[in-house]
């Protein structure tokens, strides 16, 4: 037995010089410690050792199976460092390295407008309000003072869902709702998508318009205007001036266009502005009694006034584009364009 013993251990010795990997370390293991191993297969053999050696022999072989148990660990640990080292050489990462560029995408310029106003009218002191898209037909125009049979719905093709619910087709909808939520004073801004059955170079079915309300005591066409000037300068640059015309909404009294002086010839008259030397870029007016009223307002305190523009107009103005649909197509080649 003893002697079994020591061929085993020299065999063991060998074997451990030759594993140089923690597969083969496995592999070496499972021969001699394994359910069928040679050791295994020696503590077997002790049916075949007469009684009383047995004690002597079990003890002698469960020395030897716990010296190999402890060699195999000892090079389990060194083989598996070696190799995580190993691991972590081949992974190293050069962070001194320069990074590869990830191409930036560019922003919209429906986004670059509409993020441009909300800057300009919070510093103003406007807040954001979003109201929804499939809107009732009495935010949308009944309590706009636009009651169903008024002429005035015939300025907007609107999309019907039922007798009741449409496609908004102005953001002034989002008035009533903060009107009838909020108490004077308010001061909000409403930015959203906007629905008409229209369609051509300057029109498209889906655009986007930013509306303003404007409720306290004492507000007056010169807030107004005021207003709209700091708008103009900080839009289209400095010395655009604002002018007023009478114009008609049923939900302002008195109503007004906003034209803008034109950034591109300063007034002398060119193309962009069709010789005028102004630019048509906004509705507003003071807000109609009745739309007061309508919402808890009461007419004989607090006033206020309203104005809708565009976005894509302001878009097309500021940056030179002279179809609209380039804005609705999603080219690549003309979105990049306005890479910051
Ligand atoms: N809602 C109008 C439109 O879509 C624009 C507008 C005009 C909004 C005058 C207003 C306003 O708030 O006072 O044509």
């Amino acid at each position: 037995m003893q002697d079994k013993i020591e061929q085993l251990k020299s065999k063991l010795a060998q074997a451990f010089a030759d594993i140089h990997s923690s597969e083969s370390l496995f592999q070496t293991k499972m021969k001699y410690l394994g359910k069928t191993g040679e050791i295994s297969e020696l503590m077997k053999g002790m049916r075949d050792i007469p009684k009383e050696e047995r004690p002597e022999a079990g003890k002698i072989i469960n020395a030897l199976r716990a010296w190999a148990e402890e060699k195999f660990a000892d090079l389990d640990r060194t083989l598996k460092e070696i190799e995580l080292n190993k691991q972590y050489k081949k992974e190293a990462v050069d962070v001194t390295l320069p990074g590869n560029r990830q191409p930036s995408g560019a922003y919209h310029p429906n986004t670059l407008v509409r993020r441009e106003l909300i800057s300009i009218f919070s510093g103003m002191g406007f807040t954001v309000f979003e109201g929804p898209e499939i809107e009732t037909d009495y935010y949308n125009f009944t309590a706009l003072n636009t009651p169903k049979d008024h002429p005035a719905r015939d300025m907007q093709d609107t999309f019907y869902i039922t007798d009741d619910l449409l496609l908004r087709t102005q953001t002034s909808a989002g008035q009533i709702r903060v009107m009838e939520k909020c108490k004077p004073p308010i001061k909000i801004l409403s930015p959203g998508k906007v629905y008409r059955s229209d369609d051509d170079a300057t029109h498209s079915p889906m655009f986007s318009q930013m509306e303003g309300l404007v409720v306290d005591k004492g507000i007056t066409l010169c807030d107004l205007k005021g207003m709209l000037d700091e708008f103009a300068r900080k839009i289209f640059g400095e010395g655009v001036k604002t002018r007023l015309r009478p114009s008609y909404f049923p939900f302002t009294e008195p109503s007004v266009e906003v034209d803008v002086s034109c950034f591109e010839c300063g007034g002398k008259g060119c193309r962009l502005c069709k010789g005028t030397g102004w630019i048509e870029v906004l509705g507003a007016g003071m807000v109609n009694r009745h739309v007061l009223e309508g919402c808890g307002v009461d007419p004989e305190e607090y006033s206020g006034f309203a104005f809708g523009m565009g976005i894509e107009r302001i878009a097309m103005l500021k940056y030179g584009i002279n179809n609209m649909k380039l804005l609705f197509e999603g080219d690549v080649r003309f979105l990049k364009q306005f890479k910051g």
